[in-house]
């Protein structure tokens, strides 16, 4: 496994395009899926700098914190509340890129400024879990973070 992470200096996208083939080399070597998240919220973690990156995971009817990097965050988020439970509860991405314009946003720190939520889906459809990426800047996400950020998704389900 390499361990050094690579991080290129150009645009986002040359960032993102060079995060994944060394994600999917991280991921393949590895089984264990707790050890996989937190590899993957510290491998973009420390490509973008973001505020917060981590996990929430499906448990019941609840999500729960998972692997993360940055501050302490809210432990369990109802279905549909906030913007995990909201991009849980419809299965799809939520951008962003005001917090404060999103009704309902649960703020784990008030240093959040936007925010994605990309939900982890099973090959049936269901949702096992999100990726969430907190920027302290307005409108830090958009659609090239959504693309590439739901490309790592895939890839944490293959290898979950
Ligand atoms: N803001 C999220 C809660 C999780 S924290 O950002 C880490 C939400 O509204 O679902």
């Amino acid at each position: 496994m390499a361990e050094d992470l690579h991080i290129a200096e150009g645009t986002k996208e040359e960032k993102y395009r060079l995060l994944l083939p060394q994600l999917k080399g991280l991921l393949q070597d590895e089984t264990d899926w707790v050890a996989n998240l937190a590899n993957a919220a510290a491998a973009l973690k420390e490509t973008f700098g973001f505020f917060w990156v981590g996990f929430y995971r499906v448990v019941g009817d609840e999500l729960v914190l998972g692997p993360f990097q940055g501050p302490l965050a809210c432990t369990r988020i109802r279905k549909g509340r906030g913007v995990c439970g909201t991009a849980w509860a419809e299965g799809r991405t939520v951008l962003v890129p005001d917090v404060d314009a999103f009704p309902g946003h649960i703020a784990c720190s008030s240093q959040s400024r936007s925010e994605v939520v990309v939900p982890l889906r099973k090959a049936d459809g269901g949702v096992w879990g999100v990726l969430d990426i907190d920027s302290n800047r307005v409108a830090d996400f958009d659609e090239v973070d959504v693309k590439y950020l739901e490309e790592i998704a895939c890839l944490l389900t293959t290898y979950h």
